[in-house]
């Protein structure tokens, strides 16, 4: 199957624009993994800053403040709240980072209300509390942007935990100085205060992965150029060796078509040959006689000059045709039906077939006056054989060319009979005949069909009550 190359290249283009889709999907993908994994590993952190705070800096801390005035008077977030250290800690590692998460610790009874968690985030806590998840993982929409957001819970708490979270007459008076008693407090041993989690805009994502982006996409689009390079070579040599096909067939074809024109030359030459003899016999006669005056021998030679004319005429028609270089040229329509009439004069008038001319609009083409001459020979052998063979009486081709709203059409007529219904698709495929093949090959139409569209324009036969009419139209 021949497939245009403008068509290729579309299906390319939009199979490119798929996979690039696909491939910064994936991509996209690929980075909120890797975000993920990176994300979960710094929960974990500072879940185990905390778990170090609670598990062992803190006990020895209380152990140093032996007495209660101590406690109260000492009491330091500093160096006690596993929160303000582990934030501490992340906001001096967010320092080294490209990537900027925001950190944050919620609870929905904290200390200090910067930590007070919202009625989203409350909602995940509460998961938290129930023991239904153990992390909590989504691609947020908030005004139009995407983020994602990964949370995880703290450790329940411990024993003491509630020195600070238990009974606000219990907390160390510095600490109630400094968040009063209204939140934070109340606290039980394995109740689960808080959660931590960590934001980040997707695009912030995206654009700190730009590199490997924009290197996929360049290395993708250079693929897809080396693809349509080598789709057009292959195409290209596919291409020229269908032109030399068509070329073949149509020297094919002249060929045929010279054979048969020996025939009508002879033909042709005949009478002027024998007007020529006879010419030549009146002025023996008349001299024999004496009777060759001056003004008979000039009417006579006069005479014998419109027979040489016309001979010499009829081998120029054949000579132009076969001669094979004739690009460029620029030619009448009614020149080519007119030349192509009198090529094949002699036939016509030996099969007694009549042509009719209606030029109605005569338009200018430029390139192979030959080739056109050509289509118009083999259209007309053609319905010269179906007269031949359908044994026609009144032989008739019609041929004219007229406008037809923004187009200029061409029309052979002839009353010659009807294609076959069956081969009717066929009569412009290479190689296709219905005649006896030690006389016809097959390719009249298909060189027609070459030839009309190398001049951007289309051939099509249909069949008339009694004939078949070709139609060559041409987008003017
Ligand atoms: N005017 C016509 N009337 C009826 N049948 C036609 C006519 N023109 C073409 N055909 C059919 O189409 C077939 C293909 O025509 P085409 O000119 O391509 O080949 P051909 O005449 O058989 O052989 P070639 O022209 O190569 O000597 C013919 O064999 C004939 O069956
Ligand atoms: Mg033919």
């Amino acid at each position: 199957m021949k497939f245009n190359f403008r068509f290729i290249i579309s299906v390319f283009i939009l199979l490119y624009a798929i996979i690039t889709l696909v491939f910064f999907n994936f991509y996209k993908e690929l980075a909120i993994k890797d975000t993920k994994k990176e994300a979960n590993s710094m929960l974990n952190n500072m879940n185990a800053i905390r778990t170090y705070i609670e598990e062992v800096q803190r006990p020895m801390i209380y152990n140093l403040m032996k007495d209660r005035e101590t406690f109260d008077n000492y009491f330091n977030s500093k160096i006690l709240s596993s929160t303000y250290i582990s934030q501490y800690i992340y906001e001096k590692q967010l320092e080294k980072k490209e990537l900027k998460y925001r950190y944050k610790l919620v609870a929905t009874n904290p200390l200090n209300p910067i930590h007070k968690a919202n009625a989203f985030e409350k909602q995940i806590l509460e998961k938290f509390r129930n023991n239904e998840i153990k992390d909590y993982f989504s691609i947020l929409e908030e005004n139009g942007k995407s983020y994602f957001f990964i949370a995880k819970p703290i450790a329940r708490n411990k024993p003491n935990c509630l020195m600070c979270h238990g009974n606000p007459q219990d907390a160390p008076k510095r600490l109630l100085a400094q968040y009063g008693n209204h939140s934070g407090f109340f606290e039980k041993v394995g109740d689960l205060r808080a959660m931590i989690y960590l934001k980040i805009a997707i695009a912030d994502i995206i654009s700190y992965h730009k590199s490997s982006f924009v290197t996929g996409g360049i290395a993708m689009f250079i693929v897809f150029i080396l693809f349509i390079i080598l789709i057009y070579i292959i195409y290209n040599k596919d291409k020229k060796l269908e032109d030399r096909k068509e070329l073949l067939f149509e020297h094919q074809n002249r060929l045929a078509v010279m054979g048969s024109m020996i025939g009508n030359i002879s033909h042709q030459w005949k009478q002027p040959l024998s007007h020529l003899s006879s010419i030549l016999i009146n002025i023996e006669l008349l001299s024999e006689r004496g009777k060759l005056t001056n003004d008979k021998v000039v009417s006579k030679v006069n005479d014998a000059n419109t027979q040489i004319t016309f001979m010499s005429n009829t081998i120029n028609d054949f000579k132009n045709f076969f001669s094979p270089k004739d690009n460029n040229n620029s030619f009448r329509i009614s020149d080519i039906v007119n030349q192509s009439i009198r090529l094949l004069q002699a036939s016509l008038d030996r099969y007694s077939i009549k042509v009719k001319i209606d030029i109605e609009y005569d338009f200018t083409f430029v390139g192979s006056r030959n080739e056109f001459v050509q289509v118009f020979v083999n259209i007309i052998n053609n319905a010269k054989d179906a007269f031949i063979s359908n044994n026609i009486e009144n032989r008739i081709i019609s041929i004219k060319s007229f406008k037809h709203f923004d187009k200029t059409v061409i029309s052979i007529q002839n009353n010659a009979g009807k294609i076959n219904s069956l081969v009717f698709d066929k009569i412009f495929k290479p190689y296709f005949s219905t005649k006896d093949l030690s006389v016809a090959t097959g390719i009249g139409l298909y060189i027609c069909k070459v030839i009309v569209q190398r001049y951007k324009g289309t051939i099509q036969a249909k069949n008339l009550e009694n004939g078949v009419i070709f139609e060559i139209t041409f987008k003017s």
